[in-house]
């Protein structure tokens, strides 16, 4: 279906349905006939974040951004994710009767997202920053009204008093500023310390709003992909079945105390593509925008500078055309070579995603991305 112009406020064109050309248009002309959108609200909230760059600066913060994601990195992450998961089991599932499985998900993501940005372990802290980053998520998306009581209000004050705590952190490390501690590198440091390629430090209040930008969007997709694999697992006991079959194969190959490793990760073949299924049924994320930089014609039809273009990931999911009886739960659909470009699309698909902590959705292969390595941990304890 070609995009159509709507003339109500600003012109909105929609881009869902057909895979290429659409979504490959959409996704393959970023920062040349059109840039992300965010709403004002998020603006206000990380004005200096990577949401915001464009042309060159948001490439040299990406590859930037990139550099922390080498094999060695993703090795390393690997080992604190399942020592997390061990013990996030361990205190808020073994031996309960009844467990909210949603809320304790939240709760292991962000206690890994804490780890692996700003290196805290305290589970007070961690708890306190957990509160303030549910507060700043209610009033991201809304409407920008900055008075008291309003959910914007007081998401600003939130995320004011988290660039506070941060701005503490990079204090006390430059007051330690020992080899030790910069050598742990969380993303945090990483940005301190690190030039980009032209030689460059990230500025003090860029290091800020990308940490804070970061906490958050690991947070909230991250959280419902999780809570739907287990939903979906309860409801299908032969797929669980199989999952937990992969996951005690890898289990019975380690020592009882030995981690997890990158390797075990890329052996959850099948557990992967159940989370890809899912992710094909219920994209945890509904899409996002674009705003035109220039005048373009699309498929004959006229889209003007500033129309905001909008995709979403349901239509091509649902589309019998990729996805043959689009209804049926099959992970096979994910092996060999997969579903063909641009029609498996729960994180976008330009480079302004698949250099970040979601990688292009290869689904052949194991999870090899920073989201792929919290899942793979957490099933493997969970199974
Ligand atoms: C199931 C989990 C996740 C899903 C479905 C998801 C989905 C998405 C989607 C759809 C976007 C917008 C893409 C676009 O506009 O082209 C996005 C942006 C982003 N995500 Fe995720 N995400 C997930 C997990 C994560 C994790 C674990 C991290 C970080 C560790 C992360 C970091 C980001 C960042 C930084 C952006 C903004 C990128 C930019 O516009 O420059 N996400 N994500």
């Amino acid at each position: 279906m070609p995009p159509r112009q709507y003339r109500l406020a600003k012109p909105q064109a929609r881009f869902s349905k057909n895979p290429d050309p659409e979504n490959k248009f959409l996704f393959s002309n970023e920062n040349k006939l059109l840039v992300a959108w965010w709403p004002d609200s998020a603006k206000k909230m990380f004005p200096h974040s990577l949401l915001f760059f464009t042309g060159d600066k948001a490439h040299r913060t990406r590859r930037l951004l990139m550099k922390l994601m080498k094999p060695d990195d993703l090795r390393r992450y690997v080992g604190i994710m399942d020592a997390v998961a061990r013990c996030n089991m361990r205190e808020e599932w073994e031996g309960k009767s009844d467990v909210k499985a949603f809320s304790l998900a939240k709760a292991y993501n962000f206690c890994l997202s804490c780890r692996i940005m700003i290196g805290i372990e305290d589970p007070d802290k961690i708890m306190k920053l957990m509160m303030k980053c549910k507060v700043l998520l209610k009033g991201l998306m809304g409407i920008p009204l900055d008075f008291p009581g309003t959910a914007f209000y007081k998401a600003m004050k939130a995320a004011e008093a988290i660039r506070r705590e941060l701005k503490s952190m990079i204090e006390e490390r430059r007051a330690v500023s020992s080899e030790k501690k910069m050598q742990e590198m969380d993303l945090l440091s990483w940005l301190l310390v690190t030039e980009d390629d032209e030689g460059e430090l990230m500025p003090k209040e860029e290091v800020l709003d990308n940490v804070l930008l970061y906490l958050i969007a690991a947070h909230e997709a991250g959280n419902a992909t999780l809570a739907m694999v287990m939903k979906y697992l309860a409801q299908m006991p032969h797929v669980y079945d199989e999952v937990l079959k992969e996951q005690t194969d890898i289990a019975m190959s380690k020592e009882d105390d030995q981690l997890l490793d990158l390797e075990d990760i890329k052996k959850m073949k099948f557990t992967w593509n159940v989370v890809c299924e899912v992710m094909r049924l219920s994209p945890p994320a509904q899409g996002s925008f674009r705003v035109a930089l220039t005048d373009f014609t699309y498929a004959g039809y006229h889209i003007p500078k500033g129309s905001k273009l909008v995709w979403t990931p349901h239509s091509t999911h649902r589309n019998p055309e990729w996805f043959p009886e689009p209804e049926k739960f099959d992970p096979s659909r994910f092996q060999g070579k997969g579903p063909a470009p641009y029609t498996f699309t729960p994180f976008g698909d330009s480079d302004r995603t698949n250099t970040d902590c979601h990688s292009r959705t290869s689904s052949s292969s194991a999870p090899p991305s920073i989201l792929g390595l919290v899942i793979g941990s957490a099933f493997s304890e969970l199974t």
